[in-house]
């Protein structure tokens, strides 16, 4: 199989931490592990946009399952590579979460703040269950305490982009996780 040509974004990242193969190979395993978790029944998706949706797209390609499908918008970052102090509802919910299995999806945990407030929102609809599911993890950054019951890779205490995470809007379309060379990381025209 030929590889995708990478985007001239690519050329601003200093060192990739999980090619765009090794996701793919994750996400088989992943989709195949919730399937197994949750049996027949059916799954009500909500994915933390913007940062969750290529992840989202392509692992409910991997599971077979009857699925649902909402989106929450959280703010996180501006252009800064530090969250804020309490992420803020932007966009809510949808569909009725009351008696569903309700499987969250986020880009990545990192302090545990984001997600801390959308379970703490989903549950107050009464799902039967919540379940977390993200594909990065950056456990020594936790700020509250939060276990997500799903993990696409564990990762070092490090700023990265792609794959639907950005920096300042940006990266997101790149087809790996990486980390910015230095020089990318403030550019004084994005302030
Ligand atoms: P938390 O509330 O600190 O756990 O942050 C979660 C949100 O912060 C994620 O959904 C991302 O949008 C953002 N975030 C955290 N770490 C990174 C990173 O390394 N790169 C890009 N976005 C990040
Ligand atoms: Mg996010």
């Amino acid at each position: 199989m030929s590889a995708r040509p990478l985007p001239p974004a690519h050329a601003d990242l200093e060192t990739v931490l999980v090619s765009a193969t090794a996701i793919r190979r994750r996400l088989k395993r992943l989709g195949a592990e919730i399937s197994r978790v949750y049996g027949k029944e059916e799954i009500t998706v909500v994915a933390i946009i913007n940062g969750a949706i290529l992840f989202t797209a392509d692992l409910l390609r991997e599971i077979p399952n009857p699925v649902r499908l909402d989106c929450i918008r959280v703010s996180s970052y501006r252009n800064a590579t530090r969250s804020h102090a309490r992420p803020k509802l932007l966009q809510n919910l949808t569909l009725d979460l009351a008696n569903r299995h309700v499987l969250l999806i986020d880009d990545i945990l990192d302090t545990g703040k984001t997600l801390s407030l959308v379970v703490e929102l989903i549950r107050k609809q009464d799902p039967a269950s919540v379940k977390v599911c993200v594909l990065l993890d950056k456990r020594g950054r936790r700020e509250v305490p939060f276990e997500a019951d799903f993990v696409g890779f564990s990762i070092p205490d490090t700023f990265v982009v792609g794959y639907g995470l950005d920096f300042a809007e940006r990266y997101r379309n790149l087809p790996c996780i990486g980390v910015l060379k230095p020089q990318h990381q403030n550019p004084p025209e994005w302030a």
